[in-house]
């Protein structure tokens, strides 16, 4: 199918019912449907939205566009659990209905207050002239999860500053003081992070961009978050355009971090900043959300998918899933991100150290250990003729991991390179904690150090596992669990 404009923003009560229950079937019926990740239904899932702590459960919520695996009419859809890895379905929460949102309800964030769980969003909107718009608007959900939009929106586009290009608000609230940050681009077409502040949201006044070199902005930024771990922030956010002279990155744009000895809020600059790194050195992710939950953590969710990218599930009628949610901590300085422990909820039938790594399904956790001095290959969703495998080789010597997605099945966005290379202390051991769910792999390397996130596509009764390395003798220790929920 040919997605025109109109296709794309066509209001949701005008497509026909038939059509979605149809396309709900085709989705059913893909080979690529996920165990233990969020997936949309139907249609295509980007950013992770509104991630916050409730009523005493953990909400989350995603872009969603219901009618195609293509980026349309945006809502925000709702998923509440009560552990991080079960998630009930509340369907379409926020959608597009007034002027300040018409065409996208966008990304944005949640705040939980004692008025209830405070939404901020970027309401997109396009005039005659196919000219956009960009709106900060305030939503309030209550305990029954009724949703009520603020029909002004707090923050209008200072369009002497900045472009329309102004989006994905994370609200935050810091000694009594709201602060917001946004995404967005000057008027000079570089990226900025913009704060806004103000004692209530209907005062929210520009204060000015936070403090990051020019050269690491690119011409727009998408999807800043700020989150503290022991008062050390830790700054995500996607530069578009970004040098690649200034930044090595392969993905057609790059999730980046930074972090730094403290924060200032009066100066918009972190002390002591890092220098520039990737999130995850995998071919799929982007967007990552991460807030300061309440029990302590700081935790943080990606879309496993990327902008502008085709899948194979397009033609099934889906496209996109999020990542599995993970905690965010500092070691001596150096970001950590694994799993939530509650992830080992979703843990049956261990098998430690077998000899023939082999399993029925592609849903399991693979923990693999290797010691120092090793050079090797894992290949994963092996087919049975050693044809088609996604390849992880490994040198423990020199510390170096190299994802490789060549012997695929079908080709995955090849244009932006088939290997993905990551370093991670050499000399030393190598733990390994990989997650397969059909078509989504996550790799976490020395529990957290370095994060792989991609989608592969294995054919039928693709999922053989097999491990070489250059000394065979007593080097590898392997536990499996399978993965699977319980509800
Ligand atoms: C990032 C993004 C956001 C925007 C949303 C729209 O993937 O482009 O900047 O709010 O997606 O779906």
């Amino acid at each position: 199918k040919h997605w025109t404009d109109k296709d794309r923003y066509r209001p949701y009560n005008e497509w026909d019912d038939a059509y979605l229950v149809e396309l709900k079937k085709r989705v059913k019926q893909s080979n690529w449907r996920l165990g233990f990740h969020i997936q949309p239904q139907t249609g295509l899932l980007n950013d992770p939205n509104g991630f916050s702590f409730f009523n005493n459960q953990w909400h989350l919520f995603y872009q969603s566009y219901p009618y195609g695996p293509v980026h349309g009419l945006k809502s925000w859809h709702h998923l509440t659990s009560t552990d991080l890895i079960h998630w009930k379905d509340l369907g379409l929460a926020l959608q597009p209905n007034n002027q300040f949102d018409s065409h996208g309800i966008f990304s944005g964030s949640a705040l939980s207050t004692l008025e209830g769980l405070v939404f901020m969003y970027t309401g997109n909107v396009r005039d005659q002239n196919w000219q956009r718009h960009s709106y900060q608007n305030v939503a309030i959900m209550d305990s029954g999860n009724a949703i009520n939009k603020i029909t002004e929106p707090a923050i209008t586009t200072p369009t002497n500053i900045f472009t329309e290009d102004i989006r994905d608000p994370q609200l935050l609230k810091i000694h009594k003081e709201y602060k917001v940050i946004l995404g967005a681009q000057t008027i000079n077409k570089t990226g900025a992070i913009a704060v806004f502040k103000g004692h209530s949201l209907e005062d929210l006044k520009y204060q000015g961009d936070l403090k990051i070199d020019k050269e690491l902005s690119g011409y727009m930024i998408e999807c800043p978050n700020l989150v503290f771990i022991d008062k050390h922030p830790v700054l995500l956010f996607c530069p578009q355009g970004l040098d690649h002279k200034q930044h090595e990155y392969q993905n057609v744009y790059p999730n980046t971090y930074l972090t730094g000895e403290s924060f200032s809020w009066d100066y918009l600059e972190i002390k002591h900043p890092s220098a520039l790194a990737n999130l995850d050195e995998g071919f799929d992710v982007y967007a990552t959300q991460a807030f300061n939950a309440p029990d302590g953590r700081a935790l943080e969710v990606s879309w496993v998918g990327l902008p502008e990218m085709e899948y194979p599930t397009d033609s099934d009628g889906w496209s996109g899933a999020l990542s599995l949610v993970k905690e965010l901590t500092l070691k001596n300085g150096e970001l950590f991100q694994y799993p939530v422990k509650e992830t080992k909820e979703l843990r049956k039938n261990e098998q430690v150290n077998i000899k023939q790594l082999a399993n029925s399904s592609n849903q399991y956790e693979l923990e693999i250990q290797i010691k120092d001095n090793q050079t090797g290959e894992l290949q994963l969703l092996r087919s049975e003729d050693g044809q088609h495998y996604l390849s992880l080789h490994f040198d423990t010597t020199m510390g170096k991991l190299v994802l490789d997605r060549s012997h695929s099945p079908q080709p995955i966005n090849v244009k932006f390179g088939q290997k993905r290379i990551a370093n991670v202390s050499s000399h030393s051991d190598l733990k390994l904690n990989i997650f397969v769910d059909n078509s989504v792999v996550e790799i976490f390397v020395n529990n957290g150090e370095k994060v792989f996130t991609s989608r592969y596509f294995p054919l039928l009764n693709e999922s053989g596992i097999n491990v070489k390395t250059s000394d065979e003798n007593d080097t590898i220790r392997t536990k499996m669990w399978d993965l699977l929920k319980t509800n």
